[in-house]
């Protein structure tokens, strides 16, 4: 009875919970662990009955038969999915073939899409003995993919019955909340907000058990070798989640993706737990210099060194702490942090620049001297490093990382500037202009210079495809992981249009509506032609569909369109200034462990209304964006009495020193 009572209690704590969220209807998230195929795609061969395994049809006793060698139906989930796949039949006899892909591209009945550089991946095959339940084995989770094909590799006919996937992706999740967010966005444009919850989504799909990280063996080829076996059996992190790269491959733990994805689960799902296992588990690999792995386990044991890659693990410790407010895990990893720094600095040279000798990156080329975007990145975990330091209340180590952090500024912008072009190059040996730099120099606040910041964001508009923005430090790519930080630097240089220009081309018009993607879930990389092939890979199948480091929309939309930032732990002190561009409606905000940060406003031609809400306890500033042309504009609501205001050179009127509470800002153009 008591226990009764007590799930009784959860549930409506739950249900409650629940109805806290608004928008629920966009979250692509599934309701329950078992999820069936939605609609057909395909089918080859002599089949009946197909449409009998479709949605909730799989339990009204109606069967698929697959008549005879070779045929086979190719079900779609209408979007990307990830799990254990399962199915009845009753047939005594014969051998039933499954494969998967994320992309319409590489539907087959002979294999699958590919986890390896060359080659596509067998088939699951189910050999039948008598009727019954037949499901993969643990380590054949497939951990993305849309379309599932389902082929009679037998010389009879056979019958499926019931055929439907076990959802295991963020498995710390209890089966019926996996839709359990405590962010939201909606705005007036129906595409920005499918492009916010399919970020979350993505980072989702991206969130495993990390019992099934990648092995990266060769486990040989089968079929004459053209088809590569695969197993998802290498343990990655401690814990029971982990937040990976990629939910295909390489479902392993990589600093530099979790930057963009950390800030966008931070604003969706929360799900600080599967960051915090990721970040022990580059830690625990810190070398006596205080040198951090490229990647976690199993792939550190390659022994491959990257600068901005050992940054981003310092970043991410920053990051956790931001958003969790958790002191004691900042605590826990501040000398390991120091250390680390350590090693960066150490490759400072006698110009104040890094001098980079440890190449490898997110797979561009020429990552080496005097890189742009390696000494951004400095720049920018130095800046963090004077916000933990003070924490910490280590003043020495902050002064120490302000000093380096002048230096590095004073000395890029006169060795690296390109003022001819608007531009800095990738080091003093060249004239390419990298979009990773650019963006880190805008983003990391080493450029201060007004001009200068609105002169890289034109440039790299100007270079824009109609596929997006190119990244030519990697040849061809189009890079989804450095357009996030692209994206952010347009939004700094209060250039929001372009932003969003670059947000629907990119994001909506093609990585979610172009059929050959999964309407759900975003791509690593392409090409600038539109092709599915990414510069760095041999093998285009190889390419992952469902990537955290592609989610940069989800936490722009958020903090600059929604204009909520949180300035230190967990929310403590915040600003709120949204960006409207075109949008006339914007409805968003999330939880921290202090509480509700939320920015709901409107825009019609003469007046702007702006609610906004922040936990008791909190402080901060609020700049009202005010409408019409002239920056002037009588201002209702705030703690002030009706007045007549001015706005400053981005057209907004800053309210500072608010208590954390709720507020309504009404500004009309005068
Ligand atoms: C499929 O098998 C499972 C496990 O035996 C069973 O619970 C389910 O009812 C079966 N579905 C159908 C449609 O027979
Ligand atoms: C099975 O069918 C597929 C597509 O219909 C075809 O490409 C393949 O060659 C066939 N395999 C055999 C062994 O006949
Ligand atoms: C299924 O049977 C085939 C043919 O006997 C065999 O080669 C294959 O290894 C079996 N597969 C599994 C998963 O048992
Ligand atoms: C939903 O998430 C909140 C925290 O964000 C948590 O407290 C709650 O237990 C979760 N609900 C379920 C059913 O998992
Ligand atoms: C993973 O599976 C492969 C293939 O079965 C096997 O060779 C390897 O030893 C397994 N690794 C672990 C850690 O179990
Ligand atoms: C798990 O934690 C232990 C203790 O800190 C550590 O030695 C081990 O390397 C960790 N495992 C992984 C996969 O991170
Ligand atoms: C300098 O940049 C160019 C262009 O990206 C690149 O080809 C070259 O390798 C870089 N130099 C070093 C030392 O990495
Ligand atoms: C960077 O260091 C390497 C290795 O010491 C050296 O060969 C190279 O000349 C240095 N690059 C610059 C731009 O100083
Ligand atoms: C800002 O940059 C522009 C363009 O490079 C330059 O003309 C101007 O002097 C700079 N202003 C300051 C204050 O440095
Ligand atoms: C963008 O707007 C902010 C807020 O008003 C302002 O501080 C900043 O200087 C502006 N940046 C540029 C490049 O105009
Ligand atoms: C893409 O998904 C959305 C829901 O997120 C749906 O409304 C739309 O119809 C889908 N588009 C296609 C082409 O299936």
């Amino acid at each position: 009875m008591r226990a009764l009572l007590h799930s009784v209690t959860l549930t409506l704590l739950w249900n409650v919970a629940v109805a806290t969220v608004p928008y629920q209807a966009y979250i692509l998230a599934p309701p329950s662990r078992t999820v069936r195929p939605v609609s057909i795609f395909s089918q080859t061969g002599s089949v009946s009955s197909a449409n009998a395994l479709l949605g909730d049809h799989g339990t009204e006793g109606g069967s698929l038969v697959l008549k005879e060698f070779n045929s086979s139906v190719t079900y779609d989930f209408g979007k990307n999915i990830g799990g254990w796949v399962n199915l009845n039949t009753s047939s005594s006899s014969g051998s039933i073939g499954v494969t998967f892909s994320e992309s319409s591209l590489w539907v087959s009945s002979t294999g699958c899409d590919a986890t390896a550089d060359s080659g596509l991946d067998a088939p699951l095959v189910f050999n039948i003995s008598a009727p019954g339940h037949f499901q993969a084995p643990w380590d054949k989770e497939r951990g993305a993919f849309r379309y599932l094909t389902v082929v009679n590799e037998g010389a009879g006919q056979v019958s499926v019955d019931d055929l439907w996937v076990h959802f295991t992706a963020m498995p710390h999740w209890q089966d019926d909340a996996l839709r359990n967010y405590s962010g939201w966005f909606h705005s007036n444009d129906e595409q920005l907000n499918r492009i916010w919850y399919a970020g979350a989504y993505t980072n989702q799909l991206v969130t495993i058990d990390p019992r099934r990280g990648d092995a990266l063996i060769s486990l040989g080829t089968v079929a004459g070798g053209t088809l590569d076996q695969w197993s998802l059996n290498t343990t990655i992190t401690n814990g029971t989640s982990a937040l990976t790269d990629g939910a295909k491959r390489d479902r392993l733990v990589w600093s530099g993706d979790m930057s963009i994805a950390v800030p966008g689960i931070a604003l969706t799902t929360f799900d600080l737990i599967s960051v915090r296992n990721a970040l022990d588990s580059l830690f625990v690999l810190q070398s006596p210099s205080g040198m951090l792995p490229y990647a976690g386990y199993p792939f550190n044991e390659r022994g491959l060194i990257s600068f901005t890659y050992h940054l981003y693990a310092l970043i991410g410790v920053a990051n956790f702490y931001l958003y969790s407010g958790d002191k004691s895990f900042l605590d826990g990893k501040w000398a390991a942090w120091k250390q680390g720094m350590e090693w960066a600095t150490a490759q400072i040279d006698s110009t104040g620049l890094a001098n980079v000798t440890a190449p490898n990156d997110w797979l561009r080329f020429g990552m080496g001297g005097h890189n742009i975007e390696a000494n951004s990145i400095l720049y920018y975990t130095l800046n963090l490093g004077i916000m933990l330091a003070t924490d910490e209340g280590e003043t020495t180590a902050a002064q120490q990382y302000a000093q380096l952090a002048s230096r590095i500024q004073q000395a890029a912008v006169p060795l690296l500037w390109q003022p001819s072009v608007g531009l800095f190059r990738d080091n003093e040996t060249t004239t390419l202009a990298p979009q990773d730099g650019n963006a880190w120099a805008v983003k990391s606040g080493l450029v201060t210079n007004a001009s200068q910041i609105t002169a890289i964001s034109q440039a790299l508009e100007a270079r824009w495809g109609p596929y997006g923005a190119p990244a030519p430090e990697a040849a061809d790519a189009v890079s989804p992981f450095i357009s996030g930080f692209e994206l952010e630097a347009h939004f700094m240089a209060n250039r929001t249009a372009a932003a969003l220009t670059l947000i629907r081309r990119m994001w909506g018009d093609f990585m979610l509506d172009d059929p050959r993607m999964t309407n759900s879930t975003f791509i690593e990389g392409y090409s600038v032609t539109g092709a599915l092939h990414y510069a760095p890979y041999a093998n285009d199948a190889r390419i992952s569909h469902a990537h955290g480091w592609a989610t940069g929309p989800t936490s722009s939309l958020t903090t600059f369109c929604g204009g909520i930032q949180l300035l230190s732990d967990a929310g403590a002190t915040w600003t709120i200034a949204p960006q409207p561009g075109d949008l006339s409606t914007v409805d968003t905000g999330f939880s921290t462990s202090k509480g509700k940060f939320s920015s709901k406003w409107t825009k019609s031609g003469t007046a702007f209304t702006l609610s906004i809400s922040t936990p008791k306890g909190t402080r901060g500033t609020v700049g009202v964006p005010l409408p019409g042309n002239y920056n002037k504009a009588l201002l209702l609501g705030g703690p002030q009495t009706a007045s007549v205001v001015h706005g400053d050179a981005s057209g907004r009127y800053w309210v500072s020193g608010l208590a954390g509470g709720e507020y309504e800002f009404i500004a009309i153009a005068l």
